[in-house]
């Protein structure tokens, strides 16, 4: 049974004593996650070892880190390796976010790379997709999306595969409040996991969970997350908040 995920990402949020009381009251606020559930953290960079020691030994509950590099080691300044994420235990990463691939400019065969260093060192990649406003206008957003996977991950064996998440977030529902209807996300989730059953098969594509993200918070995590195909949220501003982000875990399927 695929795993059902409420992934917080922080971004570029918060200085490390915001970090550590926001991590200190989702801890100590009591949640439920059955076997089958997962909260994860994508903490930035320097709180990455902060949030592992806090959140070690609690079941069911992991940190990402929100980036990585394509390149195993050597002279890239400012850059993080997967082999560093690696030795902190790091479990995910997310990899693709829209940010990313607009103001860093992030290519599909970029993605590539970064996929394939992260699934060599046992890191399971977050990999998000997603199509602009202008795209979803035109209606074109599914093959835009195939696109994405297509050139990020359909190089990948179908044992690789299963150690992928997908997150899909539509960029016009990302900070803006606008989200996308339960049934967008549901139709998109469906898609991708049908592409996904043509490639690999039923039982690989029905193993995979794939997050949606976009102005997900308590009010709408229960609708959302109770559609067919989406296995829970990659959330940003509303991770942020405690009692949001318990509201949001707690709205998982079973
Ligand atoms: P918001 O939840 O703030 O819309 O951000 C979504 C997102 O980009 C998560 O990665």
């Amino acid at each position: 049974m695929r795993k059902q995920i409420a992934a917080a990402n922080w971004k570029m949020n918060l200085t490390l004593q915001q970090g550590e009381t926001l991590l200190d009251t989702i801890i100590a606020t009591p949640h439920s996650l059955t076997d089958n559930q997962q909260a994860v953290f994508a903490v930035p960079f320097p709180y990455l070892a902060m949030a592992q020691q806090k959140l070690a030994g609690k079941k069911n509950v992991f940190v990402a880190a929100q980036n990585c590099y394509s390149k195993k080691n050597g002279a890239y300044t400012g850059e993080t390796s997967v082999e560093m994420l690696q030795s902190l235990g790091i479990r995910y990463v997310v990899l693709g976010h829209s940010e990313r691939r607009e103001y860093f400019n992030e290519s599909n065969q970029l993605l590539a790379e970064k996929v394939n260093i992260c699934l060599e060192y046992q890191i399971q990649p977050i990999f998000c997709c997603g199509e602009p406003l202008s795209i979803r206008e035109a209606n074109t957003q599914n093959a835009y999306v195939t696109k994405q996977l297509e050139e990020s991950l359909y190089h990948l064996t179908a044992e690789q595969l299963q150690h992928i998440v997908i997150a899909y977030e539509p960029i016009w529902a990302i900070g803006t409040g606008k989200t996308a209807s339960s049934a967008q996300a549901q139709e998109m989730h469906a898609f991708i996991r049908a592409q996904l059953a043509a490639r690999y098969g039923a039982a690989v594509a029905n193993n995979i969970s794939i997050l949606y993200g976009g102005s997900v918070k308590a009010a709408n995590a229960v609708e959302i997350f109770g559609q067919t195909d989406v296995d829970g949220g990659l959330v940003g501003g509303a991770s942020l908040i405690a009692d949001e982000f318990v509201s949001i875990i707690n709205a998982l399927k079973k």
